[in-house]
């Protein structure tokens, strides 16, 4: 199996993260391994790492990548939203760095059978790990229009979305189940009008990019994970998360944002009720994008966005 992934913004990634010798990080998204092992070097010798992946196959590869770090790195296979349980379970209270490096891999969307990619006919699968049950041909075949209307607008932005779920619902009702990834993009290509089609990306690029979204869950997750993350870093811990579309990078933003914040009572009162204190500072006022040397020889960087932040110690904590 080959996963050519390019790490992106790994320097970035590096000079925010920067893993010290002894410190224990997590990289939520190992996939092929690529920013794991430029973290792993760093943080040798006496350093460790929990590799997390939901993908069995990434998993594999990244075992396989990073051989020689072995004895350093805790492979677990198993969805990042699950961040704190995998860390007790380890018996890990609190880690230094932590990465999310958000989305599909390149091998998955090179996969043709693992149906994310709308160049290829394949069955109507995306499931980031084979072993959850709901696919994409699950949704496309049981929901109503409504529920499918509201999933490509709201994940896909697709100014289409009801026409692309009516044209869905009517060609099941007529021709039974849609399948395959190349029948998903014909019933697209015949909703959407040719006027509209012959501007911007590929017509299929957002149906399929909500779709992926609703199947994995994924912003649910991020939520999750976030909330998680920022929980289980020790004061000074940096947690950076690279995002690939505006959804997922507002979420990011908004979740810094109000665990930057301190006190959240309503204006007037005479003292602090609600107790809140900053437990984060942000390190990235915008979010930093690739620059013109990767994406010359990495095109997948240019809808990148990395957040960063790093835990604060607030009065009365760790003494
Ligand atoms: C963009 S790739 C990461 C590439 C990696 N940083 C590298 O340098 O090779 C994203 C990876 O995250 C994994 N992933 C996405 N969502 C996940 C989740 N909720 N839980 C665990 N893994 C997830 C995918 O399976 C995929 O392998």
């Amino acid at each position: 199996m080959r996963f050519a992934h390019e790490p992106v913004m790994l320097q970035e990634v590096l000079q925010i993260l920067n893993p010290q010798p002894g410190e224990i990080f997590v990289d939520c998204t190992v996939g092929g391994g690529g920013h794991s092992r430029a973290i792993v070097e760093k943080i040798m010798p006496g350093g460790r790492l929990v590799a997390i992946d939901q993908d069995k196959e990434a998993i594999k590869a990244a075992k396989k990548n990073l051989a020689a770090w072995s004895d350093s790195i805790h492979f677990v296979q198993r969805n990042f939203s699950a961040l704190k349980e995998i860390l007790t379970e380890l018996g890990i209270e609190a880690v230094d760095g932590i990465l999310l490096d958000i989305g599909v891999s390149s091998h998955q969307l090179d996969a043709e059978e693992r149906g994310f990619s709308y160049r290829a006919d394949a069955a109507l699968d995306m499931r980031m790990s084979r072993e959850d049950s709901k696919t994409a041909a699950d949704l496309v075949n049981n929901l109503d229009a409504a529920e499918l209307t509201r999933i490509i607008r709201d994940f896909g932005e697709e100014l289409w979305a009801k026409r692309i779920a009516d044209f869905i619902v009517a060609k099941r009702v007529v021709n039974g189940p849609i399948e395959t990834t190349g029948q998903l993009v014909e019933i697209i290509k015949a909703a959407i009008p040719a006027r509209a089609r012959r501007r911007g990306p590929h017509p299929a690029r957002r149906t399929f990019q909500a779709l992926r979204i609703a199947v994995n869950d994924e912003l649910g997750v991020l939520e999750r994970a976030l909330e998680q993350g920022i929980a289980c870093l020790k004061p000074g811990g940096r947690l950076a998360v690279i995002t690939f579309h505006s959804l997922e990078d507002r979420i990011v933003k908004k979740m810094f944002q109000h665990a930057a914040a301190g006190c959240e009572c309503p204006p007037g009162l005479p003292q602090c009720v609600c107790g809140k204190k900053p437990q984060i500072k942000i390190l990235t006022r915008k979010p930093l994008q690739a620059g013109e040397h990767e994406l010359k020889v990495n095109p997948r960087a240019r809808s990148a966005k990395l957040r960063a932040a790093i835990k604060v110690l607030n009065e009365g904590e760790g003494e």
